[in-house]
C-alpha cells in the first residue's frame, strides 16, 4: 500500500524534526498518501501510524479534522464552496447550491463521470472576497458569482477533453 517511493518521501519529512519527534510529520505523511493515492484510506492511516510510531487512531483524527484529507476517492475536480458564516451572509449557500443544480449533485457527492466532487468547506480566511471556494485544495476563486461558477466548470471540462484527447 505504501510504496517505497512514498517511504522515502515520508523520511525526507520525518528528518525536518527532532528523532523523538518524528510524529509532527503526520500530517505531510498523509498529504504525501493523497497525492499519490488520492485518498487516505483506513489501511494507508495504519501504515503511517506505524511508520511513525503513533496510535492509528491518533492519525486518523488529523485525517478526520482536515477537510483537505479525502476518506474516499474523489472526481478528478475536488470543489469546496465555503459556507461558513461570514460567507453565508454574502452568497456562499448560494454559490453551492448552483453548482449543485449545475454539476446534478448534492453536497457531498461525485458526477457520474467521476469529474467533480462538490462540498462544503471551513473558512478559508478570505471572507471578504465571498462566494470563495478551492480546487483541488490549491487554486482559491474568488467573489463566486453565478456566471464565474459556470465558466469554471465549463473550463474544467474543456481541460479534461483537452487532456483526454492529448492522451489518445
Ligand atoms: Fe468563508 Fe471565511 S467564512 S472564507
Amino acid at each position: 500500500m505504501i510504496t517505497e517511493t512514498m517511504k522515502a518521501r515520508f523520511d525526507r519529512e520525518v528528518a525536518k524534526y527532532p528523532p523523538d519527534q518524528k510524529q509532527s510529520a503526520v500530517m505531510a505523511c498523509l498529504a504525501i498518501v493523497q497525492q499519490e493515492q488520492g485518498f487516505v484510506s483506513r489501511a494507508a492511516e495504519q501504515e503511517v501510524a506505524e511508520y511513525l510510531g503513533m496510535p492509528p487512531i491518533a492519525v486518523h483524527e488529523v485525517t478526520t479534522f482536515y477537510n483537505m484529507y479525502n476518506q474516499a476517492p474523489t472526481g478528478k475536480y475536488k470543489l469546496n464552496v465555503c459556507t461558513n458564516l461570514p460567507c453565508q451572509l454574502r452568497d456562499g449557500a448560494k454559490a453551492l447550491h448552483h453548482l449543485e443544480q449545475r454539476l446534478g449533485v448534492k453536497m457531498g457527492e461525485t458526477t457520474a463521470d467521476g469529474l467533480f466532487t462538490l462540498q462544503q468547506s471551513e473558512c478559508l480566511g478570505a471572507c471578504a472576497d465571498s462566494p470563495v471556494m478551492l480546487v483541488n485544495d490549491r487554486t482559491m476563486c474568488s467573489f463566486m458569482s453565478n456566471d464565474k461558477l459556470d465558466q469554471l466548470v465549463d473550463g474544467l471540462r474543456a481541460a479534461d477533453g483537452a487532456s483526454k484527447s492529448k492522451a489518445g
